[in-house]
């Protein structure tokens, strides 16, 4: 069965393709369009659908929109709060339901030949659940999904038997844990549905000074649930705009907000414990990118194994809607092998692409090699191979990358892609070297946890030990990526350190690099040493850097 999946509602506009089981493409809009997270969060852009994503994922299966079986739209407006016709009350609630009913007739528009009779809306937390349980590598599995809100609810807690989903609980609306989070990074002067990561970042710099307050106002309730109160949170600090400096006392804010959600998810994975007793957890929501909160999850819950769905944010409904249709068709569903589900070029195609831009550039006869020489100097490589990465995360594929045992590239890469300095960045490390070096669940190929540095490691790689000792690691095995491990090979041959500086392909306020172009351009106007584009190394003209010995 061909299912083409989308994601249009909210925010962060995606589409997928699911053949028979199988995925074969996911992307987001915004790789494309080059407007974050692809459109405005407000309910008259609900209309609005991920176009380029969806037109592509067709074009590389080779199929037109008339061969498609279904397609899988993560919002059900049959679910949405009644409206009485007033479009506009409610913070336009009407008009979203309204374009979302609307949506089979918007997409034969965008899509020439489809059917509109063969969209299919799934309710925006089953598919949220489906691009977990689904693409995990697990057969039976409970299941946590959690995000700012769906139609009428904000989370689905369940089981998952062979493909199957029991909901055994939903959080309806007002009572939110994403919400919640969202308010806060907008109290501390961030972008919510945006920057939510920018307050985990900063909760580490300060102490949860309002805990016993926060444990009244934000708890689980009895029924696999919870309960979130109004918070008045210029009590607690005041709002900051993004252009002032921040103090300890938004820090400490954003400590307790932080703690007494990781201590919310422990509840409620405690609870869907209790029903299930399986021994995974998979999870997806915009709140399951909360890398400390899913290792807290990992370290105290009674699960043996998290798995979240690199894509856990609304993108990735997308890619759930399409295995949720296939799966209930009969579809035997394969699980997810890889985030690189998006654009690639042939070699030829690139050096095209060097050509037309008329730039220097060589074909080392190893470009892993290559790299890891520039690094061991000390060098930053714009590293761009293979397909663009599905969800946040880039994993080695639209990648910046620089050297780990030098505590200054911390600030260093902040520089270059024009961020705040209390930005962490992140360690790729090979997978049979991880467990010398890092504790806590492995391996971990997504992203998605934090992991305490042993302290014989502290000190040897400075750049991505964050202030609490943890890193956000990304294990990488020879299997699944041969170039990015053949580059850590020889990274830690050269340097005796198997660990790399990993940051997304991208400056400030822009999507990850997607297409060759996107890399030039990055390449042009940031102070990046190198660009390894696929086979290719093009080198900052003045650059010189010595040969690094083999
Ligand atoms: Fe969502």
């Amino acid at each position: 069965m061909r299912v083409l999946g989308v994601n249009a509602v909210f925010h962060d506009p995606a589409a997928a393709l699911v053949v028979d089981g199988e995925i074969v493409a996911a992307a987001e809009e915004e790789r494309f369009t080059r407007r974050k997270h692809g459109k405005s969060p407000v309910a008259f852009a609900t209309w609005e659908l991920p176009e380029q994503s969806m037109r592509w994922c067709l074009r590389r299966a080779g199929l037109e929109p008339a061969d498609l079986d279904a397609v899988a739209y993560s919002y059900d407006p049959a679910l949405a709060p009644e409206f009485d016709g007033d479009v506009v009350a409610d913070d336009w609630e009407g008009l979203r339901t309204l374009y979302a009913q609307r949506a089979p007739l918007f997409l034969r528009t965008a899509l020439p030949g489809l059917d509109p009779a063969k969209v299919t809306f799934v309710p925006h937390h089953v598919a949220h659940a489906a691009s977990a349980h689904l693409a995990a590598p697990y057969r039976n599995s409970a299941v946590l999904v959690l995000d700012g809100r769906g139609e009428v609810a904000s989370h689905l807690a369940g089981r998952a038997n062979d493909g199957q989903l029991d909901v055994l609980a939903t959080q309806h609306l007002p009572h939110s844990l994403g919400l919640l989070y969202e308010e806060v990074t907008a109290h501390l002067g961030f972008r919510r549905s945006s920057d939510e990561y920018k307050v985990m970042a900063m909760a580490s710099y300060g102490s949860p000074r309002w805990l016993a307050e926060f444990r009244e106002l934000v708890h689980a309730t009895d029924d696999g649930g919870f309960a979130t109160e109004p918070i008045d949170w210029s009590r607690y600090a005041p709002a900051r705009r993004g252009d002032m400096d921040w103090t300890s006392t938004h820090a400490d804010l954003a400590s307790t907000v932080q703690i007494r959600l990781e201590e919310v998810l422990l509840d409620l994975a405690g609870w869907l414990h209790r029903q299930t007793g399986e021994r995974a957890l998979t999870m997806a929501g915009g709140v399951a990118l909360n890398c400390v909160a899913n290792a807290r999850l990992a370290a105290e819950s009674p699960f043996d194994h998290i798995w979240v769905q690199p894509a856990a944010g609304d993108a990735g409904t997308a890619l759930g809607g399409a295995l949720h249709v296939a799966a209930a068709h009969g579809d035997r569903i394969a699980p997810m092998k890889t985030a690189a589900l998006g654009r690639s070029w042939s070699d030829a195609e690139l050096a095209a692409w060097l050509v037309t831009a008329d730039i220097p550039h060589e074909r080392p006869d190893d470009i892993a090699d290559a790299v890891a020489g520039i690094l061991a100097d000390n060098g930053i490589v714009a590293w761009f191979q293979g397909g663009s990465e599905y969800g946040p995360r880039a994993l080695g594929h639209r990648s910046l990358l620089a050297n780990a045992t030098r505590a200054d590239n911390l600030k260093r890469l902040n520089d270059v892609k024009g961020r705040e300095q209390f930005r962490p960045v992140a360690p790729m490390v090979l997978t049979d070297r991880a467990a010398d070096i890092f504790e806590g669940q492995l391996p971990s190929p997504y992203m998605l946890f934090t992991h305490r540095v042993k302290p014989a490691w502290m000190d040897r790689i400075p750049a991505v030990v964050h202030v609490d000792g943890t890193a956000r690691i990304q294990t990488v095995d020879a299997g699944d990526e041969p170039l990015v491990a053949s580059m850590l090979r020889h990274l830690e041959r050269r340097t005796g350190v198997p660990v790399v500086v990993n940051t997304s392909l991208n400056t400030a306020g822009r999507p990850m690099v997607d297409d060759p172009r996107d890399a030039l351009e990055c390449f042009g106007s940031a102070p990046v040493d190198a660009l390894a584009l696929g086979p290719y190394l093009i080198r900052r003209r003045g650059l010189t850097l010595p040969e690094s010995a083999a």
